[in-house]
């Protein structure tokens, strides 16, 4: 695997029982990128981040991450090499402040380091550093003793991409960040995922035309199971074939 791939699927397979969802998928992720897997409804894309995040067991082929062979890591253990996966809102403590969550969720990270004998929490930022940090890039410093219940749809999703940062992954996998977002909210993520790419690899499915347009720095059109093109933005927008794609989809 070359050093510049973060993470590298080939082959990948995926059948929900007779359903072939995902046909030999070969995805290359390059380090630092914000990498978009855009594609009409039902393509594979959700599919595809559920085997990647281990949700899932592929059928056939492998994943990669950082030339480790991770297809079949269960899910809770990839935290530990870096990967994080943005949480459901139905996964926040409601009934606890913003910084409490981020808190308890930067505290997980350090029980992992801790439990590892082979990492050192020693030069690791504290869970209360972390959640300071956060705040502050999230935009929420002014929320932070807000009950999460009481937060907007939007700002409760930015809070949800927030916990998976609290692990400081190297990479971040976002399953459609704005889907159930009124149109206020999005810049605000826009810009939180645009800044993530700073430090961070970004994988970002996404359904947001603009939002994809606008961040990304390659994006993979999968439709029907596969990856139908992929490239950087101005080229798959003037693609036909993805044009074809989407025909009866509004975009
Ligand atoms: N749990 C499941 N059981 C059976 N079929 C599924 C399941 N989840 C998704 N599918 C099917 O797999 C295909 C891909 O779905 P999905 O990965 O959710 O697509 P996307 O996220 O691109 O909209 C669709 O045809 C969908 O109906
Ligand atoms: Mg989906």
């Amino acid at each position: 695997m070359s050093d510049n791939f973060i993470l590298e699927t080939s082959d990948l397979g995926m059948a929900y029982g007779r359903f072939v969802a995902l046909f030999g998928v070969d995805l290359k992720v390059q380090e630092g990128t914000i990498h978009a897997v855009i594609g009409p409804n039902g393509a594979g894309k959700t599919t595809l981040f559920h085997c990647l995040t281990g949700n899932r067991l592929p059928t056939s082929g492998r994943v990669m991450f950082r030339d480790a062979d991770i297809t079949r890591m269960p899910s809770h253990r990839r935290i530990g090499i870096g990967m994080s996966r943005s949480f459901q809102i139905t996964s926040l403590f409601q009934n606890l402040s913003v910084r409490e969550n981020l808190r308890l969720a930067a505290q997980g990270r350090h029980m992992v380091k801790a439990m590892n004998f082979w990492g050192s929490v020693e030069g690791y930022p504290e869970p209360l550093e972390i959640s300071e940090e956060l705040l502050d890039r999230l935009g929420l410093m002014d929320r932070a003793d807000v009950i999460a219940g009481e937060l907007s749809h939007g700002q409760q999703r930015i809070l949800e991409v927030g916990m998976a940062m609290a692990a400081k992954p190297k990479m971040l996998l976002l399953d459609e960040p704005t889907s159930g977002m009124g149109i206020d909210d999005i810049p605000a993520m826009t810009r939180l995922i645009k800044e993530l790419g700073h430090d961070h690899t970004v994988l970002l499915i996404e359904h947001n035309m603009d939002i994809v347009m606008s961040i990304s720095s390659i994006i993979s059109v999968m439709h029907q199971g596969r990856i139908l093109v992929e490239g950087a933005p101005e080229m798959v927008q003037k693609d036909e074939r993805v044009r074809t794609a989407y025909l009866g989809e509004a975009i």
